[in-house]
C-alpha cells in the first residue's frame, strides 16, 4: 500500500511537485518511493529506498505526464525492485498502487506460465502484466477491475498516451482539477495549494485523465459523471509549520481544532443523526485504536441520557455483536481516516443485516463517509503523524455534541446545554493555547522518569479510556510498553510490578478521589515512581467540566509520550511498520 501522486499537464511541469506532494503522503507509507514520467517517447523511472521526507528522488526534469508513489511494504520487502512504479515486460507501462490484492499469487503464476517476467515480490506487479496485452487501456483496466480482487486504487501511464489511467477498487483516489493540469492523489490535503476543485473517484470505477478532460467509467464501461467538489484545506495545514515533528504541531493544533469541530457540525445533520440514535433498537459504537477509545468515552456521555450503547472494537464486532444487529440497529462507526478495513468490513456486514450506519470521520470522501447513511465530520484538519492526537480530542467533541442532541429528543437535555458546551470548549481552548508551552516543558522534565521498560497508566470513570489512549500513545511515539488500567484494578495484582521499577502515571479521576488518594499512598509507601496528571499534579491539566476532562487529561499524556520519543531519538511521526490507516 502507499500514497499516490500524479499529474498530466498541458505544458511540461517541474517534477519537484511529486517529491513535495509525496512528502505530504508519507503517513500512508514511507519505506521507499518512486517516480515515472514520459520523456521523448520513453518512460523514465527513478526510485529510492527510504523515507521520502528525508531522501528526495533525484529528478531535475520536467514532464507533461508523471506518476509518483511512497510505499508501505505490505507485500514484499522495502527494496528498490519492490518500490513503485512497477512495469510490464516491455517497460512500456508504469503502475503505482495503494492497497492490497487478494488473489495475486494465482494470477502471477498464471502470467509466469504465459511467459511474463517478474522482477519484484510485490502483489502490484501483476497489474502492468495484466495490462500489457492490449493497447485499449480502458478495456484492459475494466478487465483488471473485474478480475483482480482486493482493496486498492492505482494509477498508470504508458508510452504513447498523454494520459493517466486510474482504477478505484476501494482505496481513496482524488483528481484535482485546474484548467491546465489534472492531478491524481490518495487524499485531498495533498492537493491543497495545487487544485481548488476535485473529483472523489467513486469505488469500482476507472478514470481516464487528460490535461483538459476527466472521464469516469463504471465497471460496465458506461461513463458516469461524478460531482466536482471544492477542496477546502489550506496549504499550510499539511506542513510542520516550524515544529520538529507533526505530532507536536498537531498537539498545538488541538485548541483551534476543538473549536472548528464544534462549529462545523451542522444542525440539520446533527438533528438527523441524533434522531437515528434516539430511535434505535440497539446502538453499537465501533472503531479501532484511538477511535475505539473515543467511543468508550462517549458511552459515559450516552449513559447520562440513559442510553445504553455497546462499544466494541471493529476488529471483534463481526464475531459476536453482529449477531444481534437487525433492522432498527444503529452502528456509530468512528474512523478518523475513514478507511480502516475492520470498520469498513463491519459496517458492510451490519448494513446487510438492515442496520443504519452513522459515520464519524475526519476524511470527507473516505469509504466510511461514502458507506454511511449519514456522517458527521470531525473537522480536525489533516493529521500527518501516525500517533493520532487532535483527531482524538475533536472526535470527543463530536460525540459529546451528538449525545447532547440525542438527549434533546428524550427531554433529558435542553438547548442551553449546547451553548454551555460551546462556551466550555472555547474556555478550554483558550486556556490550552496559553498553557501548552508550559505543559511541553513539564513533559520534557518528567520524561526521563518514564524512560523504563514498561509503565502503567491508570484512572477511573470517564478518564479510564484516557489511560488506554495514553498507553497507546506511549507505545507508538516512544516505543515503550505501557498498560492502561482501571484505578481499582491496579490494587488487584498489577501493583506488584511497580517495585520492578515500572512507573505509574495516575490521572486524577472526577468521581473516585478517595480511591485515587489511596492508590497514591499505596504506591508511595512502596517507594515506587509515580507521575500524577491533575490540575495540581506533576503534569498540570487544564481545569475542565467533567465531560471535557478526557480532553484536558489526554494532552499531558500526548506530550509525555512525545517527549519520551524525542529523548529516545525515535521517528515519532512514522513509528516503524505503522501507517495511519490500517487496511490490511
Ligand atoms: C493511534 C492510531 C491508531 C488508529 C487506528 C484507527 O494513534 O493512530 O490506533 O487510531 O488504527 O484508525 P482510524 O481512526 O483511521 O480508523
Amino acid at each position: 500500500m502507499g500514497g499516490i501522486f500524479a499529474f498530466v499537464c498541458k505544458d511540461p511541469m517541474d517534477l519537484s511537485i511529486i517529491n513535495k506532494s509525496l512528502r505530504k503522503l508519507i503517513y500512508r507509507g514511507y519505506d521507499s518511493a518512486g517516480i515515472a514520467y514520459l520523456k521523448d517517447g520513453d518512460l523514465v523511472i527513478k526510485k529510492i529506498v527510504g523515507n521520502i521526507s528525508k531522501n528526495e528522488i533525484n529528478v531535475s526534469d520536467k514532464a507533461r505526464v508523471a506518476i509518483g508513489h511512497t510505499r508501505y511494504a505490505s507485500r514484499g520487502w522495502p527494496t528498490l525492485e519492490n518500490a513503485h512504479p512497477l512495469t510490464d515486460c516491455n517497460g512500456k507501462i508504469a503502475v503505482v498502487m495503494d492497497g492490497i490484492l487478494d488473489d495475486y499469487e494465482k494470477i502471477r503464476d498464471d502470467l509466469i506460465t504465459k511467459g511474463h517476467k517478474f522482477v519484484s515480490t510485490t502483489d502490484t506487479e501483476i497489474i502492468p502484466h495484466l495490462l500489457e496485452n492490449s493497447e485499449d487501456y480502458l478495456n484492459s483496466s475494466l478487465i483488471v477491475l473485474k478480475r483482480v480482487r482486493g482493496i486498492y486504487s492505482l494509477a498508470f501511464i504508458t508510452i504513447g498516451a498523454d494520459k493517466i489511467f486510474a482504477i478505484n477498487s476501494g482505496q481513496p483516489l482524488m483528481i484535482g482539477i485546474t484548467p491546465e493540469c489534472k492531478y491524481v492523489s490518495s487524499d485531498l490535503p495533498s492537493l491543497s495549494g495545487i487544485a481548488e476543485n476535485a473529483i472523489i473517484v467513486p469505488e469500482n470505477t476507472i478514470a481516464v485523465i487528460s490535461w483538459n478532460e476527466v472521464k469516469v467509467y463504471n465497471i460496465e464501461g458506461n461513463e458516469v459523471k461524478p460531482e466536482i467538489k471544492r477542496v477546502k484545506y489550506k496549504e499550510e495545514i499539511a506542513e510542520k509549520g516550524g515544529f520538529p515533528h507533526f505530532m507536536l504541531k498537531e498537539i498545538y493544533d488541538i485548541p483551534q481544532a476543538l473549536i472548528n469541530s464544534f462549529n462545523s457540525l451542522m444542525e440539520k445533520y446533527l438533528s438527523l443523526a441524533s434522531m437515528i440514535v434516539y430511535g434505535a433498537k440497539n446502538v453499537y459504537i465501533i472503531g479501532n485504536g484511538t477511535s475505539l477509545h473515543a467511543g468508550f468515552i462517549s458511552s459515559y456521555y450516552f449513559s447520562e441520557i440513559s442510553l445504553n450503547v455497546n462499544v466494541v472494537s471493529a476488529a471483534e464486532f463481526p464475531y459476536y455483536a453482529l449477531k444481534n444487529v437487525t433492522t432498527g440497529s444503529v452502528i456509530i462507526a468512528i474512523s478518523q481516516s475513514g478507511e480502516t478495513s475492520d470498520v469498513i468490513r463491519s459496517i458492510k456486514m451490519a448494513k446487510q443485516r438492515g442496520a443504519v450506519i452513522l459515520g464519524i470521520t475526519n476524511s470527507v470522501g473516505s469509504r466510511l463517509a461514502l458507506e454511511s447513511n449519514v456522517y458527521l465530520p470531525i473537522t480536525a484538519g489533516p493529521e500527518m503523524a501516525v500517533p493520532a492526537t487532535k483527531t482524538f480530542t475533536s472526535t470527543i467533541v463530536v460525540l459529546k455534541v451528538l449525545s447532547l442532541y440525542t438527549g434533546l429528543h428524550s427531554g433529558k437535555n435542553d438547548r442551553s446545554e449546547i451553548s454551555s458546551l460551546k462556551s466550555e470548549i472555547e474556555e478550554l481552548a483558550k486556556q490550552l493555547m496559553v498553557r501548552l508551552p508550559e505543559m511541553e516543558k513539564e513533559a520534557e522534565k518528567l520524561a526521563p522518569k518514564l524512560d523504563k521498560e514498561s509503565l502503567y497508566i491508570s484512572s477511573s470513570g470517564i478518564n479510564y479510556p484516557i489511560a488506554l489512549e495514553g498507553a497507546l500513545k506511549f507505545k507508538e511515539a516512544s516505543m515503550t510498553h505501557a498498560e492502561g488500567i482501571q484505578l481499582g484494578e491496579l490494587l488487584h495484582g498489577p501493583i506488584v510490578l511497580t517495585n520492578k521499577g515500572y512507573p505509574v502515571i495516575l490521572i486524577k479521576p472526577v468521581e473516585a478521589e478517595d480511591l485515587y488518594n489511596k492508590v497514591i499512598r499505596s504506591i508511595k509507601e512502596r517507594g515506587d515512581v509515580i507521575v500524577t496528571v491533575a490540575e495540581d499534579g506533576d503534569m498540570k491539566s487544564i481545569k475542565a467540566t467533567r465531560d471535557l476532562t478526557p480532553i484536558s487529561n489526554v494532552i499531558p499524556l500526548h506530550l509525555l509520550a512525545y517527549k519520551l520519543g524525542v529523548r529516545k531519538g525515535l521517528p515519532i511521526d512514522t513509528p516503524p511498520g505503522l501507517v495511519k490507516a490500517v487496511i490490511v
